[in-house]
This record gives structure tokens, sequence and C-alpha cells, in this order.
């Protein structure tokens, strides 16, 4: 039985580092580089790099004494393989490798996606047998049938284009809203009328609707926003951005919720579990409870700190394949930046 894990997260601009012992969390502690990136209007992948090097070892002494625990009683470390940026991931991968080695106890290369829906067992308890896993952030959107965490699981669909939480961004930048938009797009869209204007949803009509069933699109929608902006703008008119930011939303929230339920429906799964930085998004969680309420699914959402990118989520999906008794990776595994849904352990 492998009781306590250490769970190493590293893929974009948040070191973030946890211990689960028998899928309790003990400890959860992230030291994040994005103040850094706000002038520059998006992650800078050298700079996060650099700070994940600096906040390794602090960020890993502070869990372990969050945790009262010692590296000696460590039984398996997981750390993100894929996907991300290579020179972050590549940092947490080769430190991990190092402790793994030091150790002489067992390393899993686990997927980043996959860990945004595992973190959910540590809030709301054991996955039913089947479910539906819906993931949103800033570079993904993706509908996952999972079977089981650990070693089964189905991509339905997902983003053409862009991801839900990269829209978002976006938008925040055509509003003049400070980076990462999402948050400030959110809290606008509260005061805004979401009806107020009717931008596009995205492969979810007629011949669109068949071939991408469980697909997404946003660019189509992000770009209608720009182009209303830009003709308010040319008639010098104000922008009602709290109506911008609530109705653009609205049209991402309903794509998002509508096949996301779908999926559950055609695939038998009373259960969806809801995961990522954009999960944060304040409609959709309530757009989502609203279809659960009236389709009978339970709907579950962790969270907020454990939406963003997080140690936890990455020490709960080591929990879940170590005592799987699934194989663990070869040291000589590499970073994988474009890793496949289906790879929940990179070997
Ligand atoms: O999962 P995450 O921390 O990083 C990635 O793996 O991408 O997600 C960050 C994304 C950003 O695009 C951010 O704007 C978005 O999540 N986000 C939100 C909200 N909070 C964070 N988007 C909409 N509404 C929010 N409340
Ligand atoms: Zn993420």
């Amino acid at each position: 039985m492998n009781e306590l894990i250490l769970g190493i997260e590293t893929s974009c601009d948040e070191t973030g580092i946890a211990l689960v012992r028998n899928g309790e969390l003990l400890a959860d502690v992230t030291a994040t580089s994005m103040d850094e990136f706000a002038r520059y209007g998006g992650i800078i992948p050298e700079i996060a790099s650099r700070a994940h090097l600096e906040s390794f070892i602090p960020t890993l002494d502070a869990a372990l004494e969050q945790a009262g625990v010692t590296l000696d009683e460590v039984d398996a470390i997981a750390v993100t393989a894929g996907p991300g940026l290579v020179g972050p991931l590549t940092i947490g991968v080769s430190a991990a490798k190092a402790l793994a080695l030091a150790l002489d106890k067992p390393l899993y290369g686990v997927n980043h996606i996959v860990g945004h829906i595992a973190v959910d067992q540590l809030v709301h308890g054991d996955f039913p047998d089947r479910f539906i896993g819906l993931v949103v952030s800033g570079g993904h959107s993706h509908l996952l049938k999972i079977d089981n965490i650990a070693n089964t699981i189905e991509e339905l669909g997902g983003t053409l284009d862009d991801a839900a939480g990269e829209a978002f961004d976006k938008v925040g930048r055509l509003l003049d809203l400070p980076y990462p938009g999402g948050p400030h797009i959110d809290r606008l869209s509260q005061q805004g009328d979401p009806h107020a204007i009717k931008f596009p949803r995205g492969l979810s009509r007629g011949k669109d609707k068949v071939s991408h069933q469980y697909d997404y699109s946003f660019s189509g929608v992000k770009t209608a926003v720009a182009r209303h902006v830009e003709g308010l703008q040319a008639r010098g008119e104000e922008l009602p951005k709290a109506d911008i930011a609530a109705s653009f939303s609205f049209a991402v929230c309903d794509v998002l919720v509508e096949k996301a339920f779908a999926a559950c429906q055609t695939h038998g799964c009373d259960t969806l579990v809801v995961g990522g930085g954009f999960s944060a998004n304040s409609m959709l969680r309530a757009m989502a409870d609203e279809r659960a309420k009236e389709l009978g699914v339970t709907v579950r959402i962790p969270p907020i700190r454990y939406c963003t990118d997080n140690g936890a989520m990455i020490a709960a999906l080591g929990w879940s394949v170590a005592n799987s008794g699934e194989v663990s990776s070869p040291l000589d595994i590499t970073v994988n930046t474009g890793l496949p849904r289906e790879t929940i352990v990179v070997r």
C-alpha cells in the first residue's frame, strides 16, 4: 500500500507541492510567478522556469512542514509529465526523478488534465464507477468519459481552437481589463445582462453539431466580441462592458454546460465532475447547478483553490494510480507538452 504520496506540479506558472495520505490531503503549498506576467499580458516560459527553480525547495520544505512528515516517509512521488510548457515541466520532472532516485521510491509521471479531475476526490470522496469529466482551463477544454481515473479514460471531445479561459483572457484584453482577464470578466458579468447581445455558440448547430457533438470552438465568439467592440468604438459610443462580459460569458458557458450534460445523458452517467481554472467561473457554476437539478445529475466542482493549478491534484492522481497497482514510470521518462488525455501515467 502506497500510503503517503508526494505530488509535484510545475506545468505552467505555479510551483505546487502537496502530500496526500490514504486519500486525505495533509499539505498543499503553492508558489506562483503570475505577478511577473501581468505586464507582459501572458506567461513567459523562461521566467516561469526560473521561478520554479527558485521556489522548488522552499515549497517542498513548507509542504513537508505543513504535513508534519519527513521526506523518508514518502512512499511514492507523482509529478506532472504533461501537457504544459516544456521548460517548467522539465524542472518538476527532473526534481521528481532526483527525489525518486535518492529515496528509492516509485515515480509516477502523470497527466495534468486528469489531475484537474482527480483532485475532486479529496473533497467530495470516491468517484462513481463511470462519470463525465469537464476540464476547462487557460490552456484546455476537454470532455472525458472516465471509467477509472487510474487507467481508463476516453476523450469525447475538446476545443478545436481557443480554450475557454484563453478566450476569456483575450476578450479581457479587448475590454482593457488586467491579465488574466477571466476573473475580471466574471466579476463584470455579474453586473451585466447576459441576454443584451446575442453572441454565436460554436459547433452547436446543424452539421457542426452532428460532426462535433462534444467538441468546442471559442474563437468565433471571441471574434464576434472583437467586431462588436470595434463597431461601438467606430461610432464613438461608450462600451457597455458589463453587458458585453455577461453576454460573452453566457455564450461560452451555455455551450460548455449543454455539451457536458448531453455527454452524461448519452453515456448513462449520473455524475459530472468539473475542474480547471475556468471552473472558478460563477456563471458556469450557476448554470451547471441549474441543469443538474433539471436532469437529476450530480455536479461535483472542487473549491476554487483546487481548480487552479496546484500540487494536490497531482498527489490525488498519484494516490489513485499507485493504489490501483499501475506500473510506475521508468526514470528515463521525458516530458510531453501535448500528452494525450488517455495517457494517465507516462511510461
Ligand atoms: O487551470 P489554470 O489555473 O491554468 C491552466 O492550466 O491553464 O487556469 C487559468 C485560467 C485563466 O485563463 C484564467 O483567466 C481562468 O482560468 N479563470 C477564470 C476565472 N478564474 C480563472 N475564467 C473565468 N472566470 C473565472 N472566475
Ligand atoms: Zn491546469
